[in-house]
């Protein structure tokens, strides 16, 4: 039998340098051990998955089903059929009057992937990624597997998690060649202004970098209308979109996301995927055209109810004693300050030295095995003070696990 190659002395498998960068996805590693406690008889009440509990709209499954019947499942062209790449141009042009050809789209198993493709096609080791605090985890990993430096971005929970155009100049450095930004935000659900996103742009393309901006949220906006940095003039070339049915459509399973970027750079991350995993799912690509081109409906059913929720967990949580919760403007997660529960005390006042836990990553652990509610620690996002809790779950739900935490966080030393 074959040997795995291993180190000669303690006969362990030597893992590739770059894949040591990278850690587990916090959000995965809260919903396993929330699995494996539910599996053991544990009543989990789950705020740390970050999906929609809708189901997918019933013509997409559909449309779906009929590409299996009609046998549609060959492979397609590494970056997307024709049709499905026309499908997400056109839906983008339709929402932000953007202009984008076939040429310029590549369609992927998923917002990551496209996020995946577009990091390792633009950065070498080295380079510097200026990425706003708090972010979306796999932006910080993606950057390190890649090689480059995540110059960290510090916002304000007292400015709402504001991001503006002079931060993110005086931020940048002679190494910066990328700037990401993700409006909504996960987690903070911080939402950038068109104002600002125009001169946030102006800024990283005046420095010659390029801005990545993240708009799987886009759709899920409280106030005021959606909207793309790519609509600007000239911006097309300075800016990659990434984007996903995920949340937009309630398709997480489905793997479908894309990318909007100059052509060359499509052409790279096509290359690039077409060495890995090829084209997305033809099926995905067939129930996507039909979520793209079809009614929209359910987009602003699914809206109309996150702000509902989104209301009732803010009120709920501010109205817990050593809890503040900004209000989120966008996505579907709030980010509650509970600084007050560690013993480090990092914030001001709050917190006593010698109470409470040590982070929030211990923190979360208490609740979920004291209170049986889970959530993801702030530790994940690049913050010391707060937890993630998604509300893309029912009402009744939000209750029992908020009057969970409210009877957790009342025994809490603060
Ligand atoms: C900010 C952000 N970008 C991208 C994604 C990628 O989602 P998917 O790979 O399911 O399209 C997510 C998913 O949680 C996200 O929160």
């Amino acid at each position: 039998m074959t040997k795995l190659q291993v180190t000669p002395r303690n006969g362990e498998i030597v893992l590739s340098e770059r894949v040591g960068r990278i850690s587990v996805s916090a959000t995965l590693a809260v919903m396993m051990e929330a699995e494996k406690l539910r599996a053991e008889g544990a009543d989990i009440v789950d705020f740390g998955a970050g999906e929609p509990d809708f189901p997918t709209p019933d013509n997409v499954k559909e449309a779906a089903i009929r590409a299996i019947r009609e046998n549609f499942s060959k492979y397609t062209a590494a970056g997307g059929t024709l049709e499905a790449r026309k499908a997400i141009a056109n839906r983008h042009a339709a929402d932000f009057s953007t202009s984008y050809a076939p040429s310029e789209v590549i369609a992927t198993a998923g917002g990551k992937q496209a996020i995946f493709n577009m990091i390792s096609c633009l950065i070498n080791p080295g380079d510097e990624v200026l990425l706003p605090v708090p972010y979306w985890v796999t932006f910080r990993d993606v950057i390190n597997y890649a090689g480059g430096r995540a110059n960290l971005l510090e916002t304000r929970e007292e400015e709402n998690f504001d991001l503006t155009a002079e931060m993110v100049k005086n931020a940048l450095t002679p190494r910066t060649r990328l700037v990401i930004v993700n409006s909504p935000s996960n987690p903070s659900g911080a939402v950038i202004a068109a104002r600002e996103f125009e001169r946030i742009l102006e800024v990283t393309a005046g420095h010659g970098a390029v801005l990545l901006t993240d708009e799987c949220y886009c759709q899920f906006l409280y106030e005021g209308r959606p909207f793309s940095v790519a609509a600007l003039p000239g911006a097309k070339d300075h800016v990659v979109v990434v984007g996903s049915l995920s949340k937009t459509y309630a398709m997480t399973g489905w793997r479908l996301g894309f990318a909007l970027a100059p052509a060359p750079l499509v052409s790279a991350m096509v290359k690039l995927q077409s060495h890995s995993t090829s084209n997305p799912s033809s099926i995905a690509q067939k129930a996507a055209i039909e979520a793209l081109t079809g009614p929209q409906d359910s987009v602003q059913t699914m809206l109309k109810e996150y702000r509902r929720r989104r209301d009732f967990v803010v009120e709920k949580l501010n109205g817990i004693r050593g809890v503040s919760c900004t209000i989120p403007r966008g996505a579907f997660y709030a980010y509650p300050n509970v600084g007050a529960f560690l013993s480090s005390g990092v914030s001001g006042e709050r917190g006593r030295a010698g109470n409470g836990a040590p982070s929030t990553n211990e923190l979360a652990k208490k609740l979920l095995r004291e209170a049986g509610v889970a959530v993801v620690p702030g530790e994940a996002f690049g913050t010391e003070e707060h937890f993630r809790i998604s509300y893309a779950t029912s009402l009744e739900t939000l209750a029992e696990g908020l009057r969970r935490l409210q009877g957790f966080f009342s025994g809490q030393s603060h």
